[in-house]
Order: C-alpha cells, then sequence, then structure tokens
C-alpha cells in the first residue's frame, strides 16, 4: 500500500501570547504532530489547552513563535495566499451573514474566488442539497434552526472544495438529536469526498464517532496520546477507552508516564 502524503507536520511548536503589560502566556509548547491524507483526527483537550490557537496556527493566522508547520508541503502563515479555499473552515457558531438568504451565504466564497453565477448556483444548490436544505435556499439566518444554520455554514465550506477541513467544536452548541444527524450526515460527506479532517471536539463520544484516530492534548497543548479510535469494539472496551482518555486529561501527562506510575 503507498503511504499517504502528509498534509499537516507540525514540530517542536511552541507558541506564546504576550500581553500588553508584557506578561507571557505559553499557550502551545512543543507539540509535534503529523496528519497524513484522507485522515480523520479528532483532538481532544481541557479546556483553554490551545485546541483554538492550534488550528489559528495551522491556519495561518498566527506565526509560531518557535517550531515549524507545513500544511500541503508549505507554510501557512508565510505563503498565506496560497490556501484561499484549500481550507474548510467550521465554527462552533455558523457565523453566517444575515443579510443574505442560505443559498447566498453558501456561494460566498465561490463569488470571492470569483466562479460565474451558473457555476456558483450549481455548486451552492449541489451542496444545500446535500446538506439536506433543500427549499430553504431563500430563507435567511434569522428564520432557521441553529442546526439549519450550521448545515448552511458545513455546505458553504464544502462549496470551495477544499483539501482540508479544520471543525472547531462544530456540533457543540447543538441539542444531542440534532448534533447527532449532524455528524452522521458530516461524517459521511468527509468519506465521499475522502478529505482530511481535523475535528475539534469536547465530546469524546463524538471524537470516536467521527475520527478514525484521536489526539489528546494537554495544557499547555502538546501531544499527550495518539491513538487509533477503537473500531468494533464492545461497549465495555468503550467505556474503559473513554475512562482512559479522561484520565489522561485530567493526569495532564502523557499516557506512558501515567501508564508506568499506575504499574509502579
Ligand atoms: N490572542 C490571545 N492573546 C492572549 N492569550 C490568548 C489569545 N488567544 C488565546 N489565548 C489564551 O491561550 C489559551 C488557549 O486558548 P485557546 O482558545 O486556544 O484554547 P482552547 O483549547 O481552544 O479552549 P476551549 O476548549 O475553551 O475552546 C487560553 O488560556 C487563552 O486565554
Ligand atoms: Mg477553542
Amino acid at each position: 500500500m503507498i503511504p499517504s502524503a502528509p498534509v499537516v507536520q507540525m514540530e517542536h511548536v511552541r507558541h506564546v501570547f504576550t500581553s500588553v503589560d508584557g506578561s507571557r502566556f505559553v499557550a502551545v509548547d512543543d507539540l509535534t504532530l503529523e496528519v497524513r491524507e484522507g485522515e480523520i483526527v479528532s483532538i481532544v483537550g481541557k479546556t483553554g489547552c490551545g485546541k483554538s490557537t492550534m488550528f489559528n496556527l495551522l491556519l495561518g493566522l498566527e506565526n509560531p513563535t518557535a517550531g515549524s508547520i507545513t500544511v500541503l508541503g508549505r507554510d501557512p502563515y508565510q505563503d498565506f495566499d496560497f490556501f484561499r479555499a484549500k481550507f474548510g473552515v467550521i465554527f462552533q457558531t455558523d457565523r453566517l451573514l444575515p443579510w443574505r438568504t442560505a443559498f447566498a451565504n453558501a456561494k460566498v466564497g465561490l463569488e470571492i474566488l470569483g466562479y460565474s453565477e451558473a457555476e456558483q448556483g450549481e455548486i451552492a444548490r449541489h451542496w444545500l442539497h446535500k446538506l439536506e436544505l433543500m427549499g430553504f435556499e431563500d430563507a435567511y439566518p434569522h428564520e432557521l434552526s441553529g442546526g439549519m444554520r450550521q448545515r448552511v455554514g458545513i455546505a458553504r465550506a464544502f462549496c470551495l472544495s477544499p483539501d482540508v477541513f479544520f471543525a472547531d467544536e462544530a456540533f457543540g452548541h447543538l441539542d444531542q438529536s440534532t448534533a447527532q444527524r449532524l455528524r452522521e450526515v458530516f461524517l459521511t460527506l468527509i468519506g465521499e469526498t475522502k478529505k482530511t479532517c481535523l475535528l475539534i471536539t469536547h465530546n469524546i463520544h463524538e471524537a470516536l464517532e467521527i475520527g478514525s484516530r484521536l489526539i489528546v492534548l494537554g495544557k499547555p497543548s502538546r501531544v499527550l496520546y495518539d491513538v487509533q479510535c477503537p473500531t468494533r469494539a464492545s461497549r465495555a472496551e468503550l467505556v474503559e477507552f473513554e475512562e482512559r482518555i479522561l484520565d489522561i486529561i485530567e493526569r495532564n501527562e502523557p499516557h506512558h508516564e501515567a501508564a508506568a506510575r499506575a504499574r509502579s
């Protein structure tokens, strides 16, 4: 089997915020990881551990204080323009433009990229259809439920046919059944398009349901545990796995250190 190409590479990345009074805060500390083409990686970690900061670094919105980052073989901060339309970003809140209909929101990126009206319409309608929003194209965000607005946000991301998806707590503020349904839809589309995806979540069930691989980050961000998600696991094995993840997060230590302590 030919190994897939690396899409994301972070090597010894450190990111320090300096506030106006000169005090320094380490948000990311010696973060090294690689994500390969087609992988769906769930990322969990304590609140404030630097998950969104890691995404901002990968999206080229922040320049790391130290270490190196490449996405699709390039530096996302230095080569910011190269990445136009290569990233699909889905946030916790939909960030739709309130004065635009669902249809007009979905196609906004295509407009910016200069697609013809006909292409914009065709692509946007295709993805609104996939996100089960046909019949709501002319609705404004305030006329849609939270789940439907999030669907428009996801359609907007898919419209650009990006190489990599970054989802930051994309289902976090939806009720359980709405989130569950949308996770299923999202996972199907990611599977169909075979895209690489990094997904930040606080929900371990969600992490295991969507991800093929799970990364647990410590506070400040560094890898505590990097593991393939169990498939065909029994209920008891899943419970044990979840407990292990929660324990690693709580201890804030790399997995092998926690395991060694438990043995001694
Ligand atoms: N621009 C900034 N300036 C200073 N500190 C910041 C800045 N952005 C984030 N931080 C700090 O860095 C730390 C990590 O923030 P980040 O938003 O990346 O955490 P997170 O893991 O995404 O948290 P959550 O799970 O709550 O979303 C936090 O303590 C936050 O206050
Ligand atoms: Mg965050």
